[in-house]
């Protein structure tokens, strides 16, 4: 077995178990390749959060199997959330997979590699699983992926999560700080810290500041950021620290909502109230007043009411988020919502989808309007995606720049460099810069 080829699908956890399951493979002596003809092995890192994901691969399996019909006969894996949720079941629907690997089984890659067995399956989760001491290989991009702790144990009602994932558990801080520092020694600046619940951190007793502490003190490092932070772990010291250490610790925060109405975070389980949220949103910005702020929403939970709804439209109003991940309610096995009625119809949830994107875009031009007129400090990415003279960047709030390739001394701008340049418009969701 020499190449091996990988897609990966949903969150950027799975981007970062990706880089680890190449770093694995490629120990083993395996190439990359970008050609699924070529390859000996093909991986699907798969994503179970909503069902729409899911039929996705199900039909690019089928796609896999019209482009391989006429050339070499690889081995097949499904892996990740998909793998967990449906185990041996995929292989019944589809009968070119040959072995199926949860989240916490990536270390059997190189028996699987080896064996003969048409099927092979691996999903038992486990409690300590964090990977440490497995380097990811990382291809290309600017920012390291960091995982600091895996699992989840909040249990939101309407979330796959827990169930593909296993519980919390948290890598040591000298594991994170050798990865990072390894990072860095790669040419990275730029690091996020990953984990399904990032600040609720626990290593034995040390908690998500304990560790920011640590990590501020790498002079490499340029920029840090971390998703996703429950808004329950949100803590002053926390705020503190991004007021202390910016623009290195970077001005934005995820701080998923999913709903404003107090009758459907209660029916979620997510243990705030629209008050709290409300006030969290007010210490954050008195902390960090520029703090971007973003936010994930469910539309048409079971039980949601027009005026449930409202309620949410409103807290937007107040909070006026820079960015904003919306979805419609999808029923998901395990999770307790499963068995609530999902009462609310497809029309309905899209009508709320709708109004809700429309809100956000006007709230998204508001945020990025403030930027106009101002300088900002970006690191440079690369290429803009469309021409070759213009380049992209990031600010520390993590809003993409477009500017022109040229400095004002009439020299090339290089990627991996920090600019500092004044935002003359916006649009959709880009700053531009002269
Ligand atoms: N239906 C719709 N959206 C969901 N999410 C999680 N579970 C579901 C579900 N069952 C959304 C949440 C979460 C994001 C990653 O996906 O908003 O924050
Ligand atoms: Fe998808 Fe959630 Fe699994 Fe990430 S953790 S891949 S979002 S189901």
């Amino acid at each position: 077995m020499n190449k091996y080829y990988i897609e990966t699908y949903g969150c950027q956890m799975n981007e970062a178990d990706s880089e680890i399951v190449c770093g694995i493979l490629e120990n083993q002596g395996l190439t990359r390749t970008d050609l699924l003809e070529e390859a000996d092995l093909i991986l699907l890192n798969t994503c179970s959060v909503r069902e729409k994901p899911e039929q996705k691969i199900y039909s690019r399996l089928g796609k896999i199997n019209k482009i391989l019909s006429k050339g070499k006969n690889p081995k097949i894996g499904v892996i990740g959330c998909m793998a967990q949720n449906f185990k041996g079941e995929i292989f019944k629907k589809n009968s070119i997979v040959n072995f199926v690997l949860g989240p916490d089984s990536y270390r059997k890659l190189p028996e699987i590699i080896k064996t003969h067995k048409k099927h092979v399956i691996y999903t038992d989760l486990s409690k300590t699983e964090v990977y440490e001491e497995l380097f990811p290989s990382r291809n290309s991009g600017m920012n390291a992926w960091i995982t600091i702790m895996r699992g989840c144990d909040k249990f939101c009602t309407y979330c796959i999560v827990p169930f593909t994932r296993g519980r919390e558990r948290s890598k040591s801080i000298e594991g994170v700080l050798k990865e990072i520092e390894n990072s860095a020694n790669k040419g990275f600046i730029e690091i996020t810290l990953l984990g399904q619940n990032v600040n609720s951190y626990n290593y034995k007793g040390k908690n998500f500041t304990d560790l920011l502490n640590e990590i501020v003190k790498n002079k490499k490092i340029k920029r840090i950021r971390y998703v996703s932070p429950h808004p329950q772990d949100v803590t002053e010291e926390l705020l503190k620290l991004h007021r202390d250490h910016y623009p290195k610790l970077a001005n934005h925060i995820h701080l998923p909502l999913q709903s404003g109405s107090d009758n459907v975070l209660k029916a979620m389980n997510r243990n705030y109230t629209q008050k709290h949220y409300l006030s969290l949103v007010k210490k954050i910005r008195e902390y960090v007043p520029n703090m971007s702020i973003t936010t994930d929403m469910i539309v048409g939970f079971p039980g949601e009411t027009k005026e449930d709804f409202k309620e949410t439209l409103r807290v937007m109003k107040e909070v006026k988020f820079d960015t904003s991940f919306m979805f419609k309610y999808s029923p998901r096995p395990y999770s307790r919502a499963y068995k609530m009625k999902d009462d609310v119809n497809e029309e309905e949830k899209s009508k709320r989808l709708s109004e809700m994107i429309e809100l956000q875009k006007e709230h998204t031009l508001f945020r990025n309007e403030e930027y106009v007129g101002k300088e900002v400090e970006i690191i440079v990415e690369g290429f803009s995606k469309k021409s070759q003279s213009e380049m992209m960047g990031r600010t520390s709030s993590n809003k993409i720049v477009i500017f022109p390739v040229i400095d004002n001394f009439g020299e090339i701008i290089k990627k991996k460099t920090i600019i500092r340049k004044t935002i003359i418009s916006t649009k959709g969701v880009t700053l531009f810069a002269k």
